[in-house]
């Protein structure tokens, strides 16, 4: 049993320290948000994530997880100090530090005993000794400490048995003993452990998530070439991914990559390797194939339908993945923007994301389920794969719309089935069968 505290009850922050509490931890968890800590008191979570919220409170009622506003109090008997505090893209697509450096200016302040700081939050090479620096800076007096750099890689929707079942550890510092007592807590999770230099940690996770975001580009962009020569870039997908050296995992063809993530983590590490004189051809290539993928859906409805005015399109899905509520850098904020620029009227549905959805789309009207989004509707555009969509009952569906247009962002129907049903049916990259045209 360790003394933790996790700071930011975000999505990385929150499912950290209750999974560090469901480990048999004593955590306390920080924010400077006092209605989420009020919230959070009272059983009320600040996010989706599946099965958090039941862990949060068999923590609670164990007394392995509590909640303050307080750094004081949350530093007290802590051993480790977790910032994950958000890190949002600022200016020139640089990371905004300034949450990261309040963080530390708190630590500094509030600390009585030896700490481990530990950083989850993805920052900029360099920013665990700039930490360390602003630590040092703020003591009052003296008082021993260590950075260490942990980063996080639980994808939202799945953060649970991601954090319980990760592929690695990485910790970077070059305090051995740091090193190994913040690899002690990780030890249950039973994943390899890699040390090295805090610059090499944090690189790793801009890496990592850059190169995810490559191969999610990468299909993209065969998907344009597929659905030109009519190939069916899901069966390419997986025939590639049979091989090993491929994998199948994110070759899935679509909107693009969207989230708190991808989006900001490849334009921050471009704009590192600008600011060092380096020319990032390839994360450049990733960001613009991104952008246009959004686009086309937009193109393949305008095609079908000749003109967007007046006409009515709905949405399915809104968050920018299933299993989650999160609606950051999310593909349906865009398109909704775009349609309604056409002078479409834009309606939308999305099984959790609804309250969060409506502050970031002004104007789309918000259905109760998918059926009263396709009613009157001219298309349908499918953007995010939530499961219920899957086998929704389509001759209804598409009996109540006024044309029976599918634009299927993330290619989640069959298209020669849906043809069958009477649909002009689009997908993403499906050639032969997808887009009629061979
Ligand atoms: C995390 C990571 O930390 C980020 O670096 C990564 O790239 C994505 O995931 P996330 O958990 O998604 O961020 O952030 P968010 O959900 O915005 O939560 C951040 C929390 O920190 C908020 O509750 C906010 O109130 C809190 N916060 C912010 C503090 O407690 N102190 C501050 O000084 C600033
Ligand atoms: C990501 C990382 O995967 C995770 O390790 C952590 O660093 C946080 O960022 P997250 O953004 O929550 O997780 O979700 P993820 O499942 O990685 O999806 C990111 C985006 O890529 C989503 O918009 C998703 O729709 C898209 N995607 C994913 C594809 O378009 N195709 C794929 O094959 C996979």
């Amino acid at each position: 049993m360790k003394n933790i505290c996790v700071i930011g009850v975000g999505y990385v922050g929150l499912v950290t320290g209750t999974c560090f509490a469901d480990l048999g931890n004593r955590v306390m968890a920080l924010d400077i948000n006092e209605e989420r800590i009020a919230n959070l008191k009272q059983g009320l979570l600040p996010i989706y994530e599946p099965g958090l919220e039941e862990m949060v409170k068999r923590n609670v009622a164990a007394g392995r997880l509590s909640f303050t506003t307080h750094y004081a109090e949350a530093l007290a008997e802590a051993e480790f100090a977790f910032i994950a505090v958000g890190t949002p893209e600022g200016v020139d697509g640089e990371a905004d530090l300034q949450y990261v450096r309040a963080a530390a200016e708190s630590i500094a302040a509030h600390m009585t005993a030896p700490l481990i700081i530990v950083n989850k939050s993805t920052v900029p090479v360099g920013t665990g000794d700039w930490v360390a620096d602003i630590v040092r800076a703020k003591q009052a007096a003296p008082i021993a400490f260590s950075v260490v750099s942990c980063p996080e890689f639980l994808r939202e929707g799945s953060a649970l048995a991601d954090f319980m079942n990760p592929a690695r550890t990485v910790l970077g510092s070059l305090d051995r003993d740091a090193a190994n007592r913040v690899a002690d807590l990780h030890l249950p999770l039973r994943a390899p452990i890699q040390v090295v230099d805090l610059r090499t940690a944090e690189m790793i996770k801009y890496a990592s998530n850059a190169f995810l975001a490559t191969k999610i580009s990468f299909i993209n962009e065969i998907a344009n070439v597929c659905e030109a020569l009519g190939a069916d870039v899901k069966e390419v997908a997986t025939g590639m991914g049979f091989d090993p050296r491929i994998g199948r995992q994110f070759l899935d063809a679509g909107l693009g990559y969207g989230g708190s993530c991808f989006p900001k983590d490849v334009k921050a590490l471009a704009h590192m390797a600008n600011v060092q004189g380096r020319h990032p051809q390839l994360l450049q290539a990733v960001m613009d194939i991104n952008r246009d993928q959004r686009r086309l859906v937009t193109r393949k409805v305008r095609d079908l339908l000749g003109d967007l005015d007046q006409k009515t399109i709905g949405l399915l899905g809104l968050a920018f993945k299933p299993n989650t509520d999160d609606m950051r850098d999310a593909p349906a904020i865009e398109i909704a923007r775009e349609l309604q620029a056409g002078g479409a009227l834009v309606k939308g549905y999305d099984p959790v994301a609804m309250s969060v959805a409506g502050r970031h789309m002004p104007g789309v009207k918000l259905c109760e389920d998918a059926y009263e989004v396709a009613a009157g509707a001219d298309a349908l555009i499918v953007v995010t794969e939530w499961n219920e969509f899957k086998q929704l009952d389509l001759e209804r569906l598409r009996q109540s719309m006024r044309r029976p247009i599918v634009v299927d962002g993330r290619n989640i129907y069959h298209p020669a089935q849906m043809q069958r049903l009477g649909f002009q049916y689009r997908g993403v990259g499906r050639g032969y069968n997808g887009n009629g045209q061979h």
